[in-house]
């Protein structure tokens, strides 16, 4: 039985059964190095993709997305799925203003599609749910590329598939470039100083295959993993340049959050959201990312002897702590000034906003009856609905303001978090429970954490295009189980 058919009719399928018995994560505190590479392997940097057509005002690529095999684990080969390559995909880099033109092509046996998670885009090359890409096809988006510099990624989103793609490997970044990330003086090498830092985690069976969804308390949870990837590498090893260096941070679990810091507790400072820039570098010590969520951090290395090593940490919040990656300070200080401004930010405000729309996430008891009221019964929806391909649920004037109140309404015994991510539109955070977001979530965002019993209000501007977009929890798990909804932009 496939494990999608299973997750639909929420029957304790034990569909990989025989495969061998789980590895049990630990109680708490860092998973012993022991247990993995322990810190022998350098960070892997996903390759940039080459860009086929030299013109500058086009690009133009080429992905296969492709089973693969990787050796987690000493003579272990997992099985796969990557975008030109074993497992992730390349970098994407596009220029604003760029037109951009890609040959997908589906080497699997199942459907796939290749969402622009936080890309403002025509709605029939958004890439989500209603874009599939069968077996055997290829897909031709080609569009202008019309935002800010910004860190984003890309993975697949066919219905109730999602998690289990990513999770075999399917991601990588997508990285916009324009006038202001050119000027700012701020680290931007790419893979020197400029490191793209994927992280997620994973389950494994015992014989080194991936252990996705096994029963319902996955699909409600979430799928937590015991063991840390940071670009697909189990606790790597950076070496970096004395100086100041810049991380795009993308939390690309399936279900985690992330809290991430340095073992010295040292300030680093915020300069990007999901949707770029911020105004002004935001000095912090430790950040949280949900999943789907991106920061772009500048990390200062330049008081460092040679050789210091300095671990990065990430703290799953409902699992266990990581040591993530070791970084080595090697090379010659090139020392910058920490910028005072970013990008002056055009505000919206709430003055603007035509109407109000109230959204609860919530789990609910489903009927009685042979499911009887236990977790089997249990569903994910946002307001008492599940996700139907078939049903608009927003309709929304094209150049329209709107705010979005989403609730995380969760019961007593079912304390869960969630997120809310909107295709096709960066948005501006105007309240967390009444109160103003902190500095580092008032830039432009596409993914926000939702904690149980917050109220988070969103403000958007909905512009460009017309079509079909999704909303979703971003904890893939509960987007699988039909928390998403669809809204639709008209002229
Ligand atoms: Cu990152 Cu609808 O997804
Ligand atoms: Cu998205
Ligand atoms: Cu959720």
């Amino acid at each position: 039985m496939k494990r999608r058919t299973f997750i639909k009719h929420g029957l304790t399928a034990v569909a990989l059964a025989g495969t061998g018995g789980l590895f049990l994560p630990g109680k708490s505190g860092l998973v012993p190095a022991a247990q993995v590479k322990g810190f022998t392997t350098s960070l892997h940097v996903p390759p940039l993709l080459e860009n086929l057509d030299g013109s500058g005002n086009s690009a133009s690529f080429n992905m296969n997305v492709h089973r693969g095999k990787i050796e987690f684990f000493p003579g272990k080969m997992t099985a796969t799925l990557g975008y030109n390559g074993n497992f992730l995909g390349p970098t994407i880099r596009v220029r604003n203003g760029q037109r951009f033109r890609i040959n997908v092509n589906n080497t699997l046996s199942d459907v796939t599609t290749l969402h622009w998670h936080g890309l403002h885009v025509p709605a029939q090359w958004d890439g989500g749910p209603r874009q599939p890409i069968s077996a055997g096809t290829t897909w031709n988006p080609d569009f202008v590329i019309n935002q800010e510099a910004a860190t984003l990624w890309y993975h697949p989103h066919a219905m109730g598939l999602t998690g289990e793609q990513v999770y075999h490997g399917l991601a990588g970044l997508f990285l916009i470039e324009d006038e202001v990330s050119d000027t700012l003086d701020i680290p931007k090498t790419y893979g020197v100083d400029d490191i793209p830092i994927i992280i997620q985690d994973r389950r494994f069976f015992s014989n080194g295959q991936f252990a996705y969804v096994q029963n319902m308390h996955d699909v409600m949870n979430g799928v937590i993993g015991n063991y840390l990837l940071v670009n697909g590498v189990m606790q790597p090893t950076l070496t970096i340049p004395e100086g100041q260096v810049r991380l795009r941070l993308l939390n690309g679990s399936n279900s985690s959050i992330y809290k991430i810091a340095f073992d010295d507790q040292r300030t680093f400072h915020v300069i990007a959201s999901d949707g770029g820039f911020l105004e002004r570098p935001v000095p912090m010590n430790a950040i949280v990312l949900s999943a789907g969520e991106r920061a772009e951090i500048l990390v200062d290395f330049s008081k460092e002897s040679k050789y210091a090593v300095i671990s990065l940490l990430v703290d799953q919040m409902r699992g266990s702590r990581f040591e993530a990656m070791r970084i080595i300070v090697n090379g010659t200080a090139q020392v910058k000034a920490m910028p005072q401004t970013l990008r002056a930010k055009e505000k919206i405000f709430e003055s603007e906003a035509s109407r109000t729309r109230r959204f609860i996430m919530e789990t609910m008891s489903m009927g009685g009856g042979r499911m009887g009221m236990g977790m089997m019964g249990r569903r994910l929806a946002i307001n008492g609905k599940k996700m139907d391909i078939n049903r608009i649920d927003e309709r929304i004037k094209l150049g329209s303001t709107e705010i979005w109140e989403i609730t995380n309404r969760s019961a007593m015994m079912m304390r869960m978090p969630h997120s809310i991510h909107l295709h096709d539109v960066q948005f501006q955070i105007l309240s967390r429970n009444g109160r103003i977001p902190p500095l580092h979530e008032q830039g432009r965002k596409d993914t926000v954490l939702i904690q149980p019993g917050e109220t988070v209000r969103i403000i958007s501007r909905f512009q460009d295009y017309t079509g079909v977009y999704m909303y979703h929890c971003h904890l893939l798990e509960h987007e699988d189980d039909g928390m998403m909804g669809q809204f639709e932009v008209f002229a």
